[in-house]
């Protein structure tokens, strides 16, 4: 099942062109990584896809409904299926983590069990502390948790694992992996790590001045000469990658 197709998408600020012209799909189950330099237009792309910032041109569909020409209720009605976790996360400075967690649940009228998600994510040390006390790697451990309440059909992640420590990382993809198994969910991120994309990624993305390559499967990447995805990506943005 196709769960986003995306064709010749445009998205301009102003007179300057971010986006110019980008092709995506995805089918039920992958997990996708979007790779591209800084102000490449990341995460302008997953913003549209999480329905929370227009665009110019192009169609933009989403579990098959073409983002255009929706009505308020038909929107409401895809954001659903989507949880995301943006860049940079802001949430209530004055809650707990388990206040947090129930306030989400509340909102998206889950029916999980606040306990089994805070025992699936190992955060019951920090069940009573508050959220902005919080080191980064356990705030962005709590996003994820929350991101996960409503059980989505697609989760859009941006910069999930950014300045986190590699034990960190490794604790946040496994709960994204395991999310990805157990249910089928897809899963759309951001990225800097390029061991992350040859980890754990089916699919990568990259965005470099406006357009897109996108490949199947990260070994096609390989296939074609490069050592790494990180020297696919150094030649790609025009810089050498440094010998030592
Ligand atoms: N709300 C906005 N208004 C104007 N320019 C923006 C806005 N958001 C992003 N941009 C610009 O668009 C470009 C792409 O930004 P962004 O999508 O955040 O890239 P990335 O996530 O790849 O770093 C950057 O040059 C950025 O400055
Ligand atoms: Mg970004």
């Amino acid at each position: 099942m196709k769960i986003i197709d995306v064709k010749g998408l445009e998205k301009s600020y102003g007179n300057h062109q971010v986006l110019k012209g980008i092709d995506f799909e995805t089918h039920a189950g992958e997990v996708i990584g979007v790779i591209g330099k800084n102000g490449a237009g990341k995460s302008t792309f997953l913003e549209i896809l999480m329905t929370i910032r227009g665009y110019d041109n192009g169609s933009v569909k989403i579990f098959n409904n073409n983002l255009k020409g929706l009505s308020m209720e038909q929107l409401v009605d895809i954001r659903k299926d989507i949880s995301v976790v943006l860049q940079p996360t802001h949430f209530y400075k004055a809650l707990k983590v388990e206040e947090l967690l129930k306030l989400f649940k509340s909102y998206y009228q889950s029916d999980i069990d606040i306990n089994q998600i805070i025992a699936d994510f190992k955060l019951e040390q920090h069940r009573k502390s508050f959220f902005e006390k919080l080191s980064g790697g356990w705030k962005q451990k709590v996003s994820l948790a929350i991101a996960f309440l409503s059980e989505p059909k697609l989760i859009i992640l941006d910069e999930p694992t950014t300045g986190l420590d590699p034990h960190m990382r490794n604790v946040l993809w496994t709960y994204i992996m395991d999310y990805n198994k157990k249910r089928g969910g897809t899963v759309i991120l951001t990225t800097h790590y390029m061991d992350e994309i040859e980890m754990y990624c089916d699919k990568v993305m990259l965005i470099n001045n406006g357009v897109n390559e996108m490949f199947k499967r990260t070994e096609e990447i390989l296939s074609m000469g490069y050592r790494s995805i990180n020297e696919y990506y150094l030649t790609k943005i025009g810089e050498e990658e440094p010998i030592c």
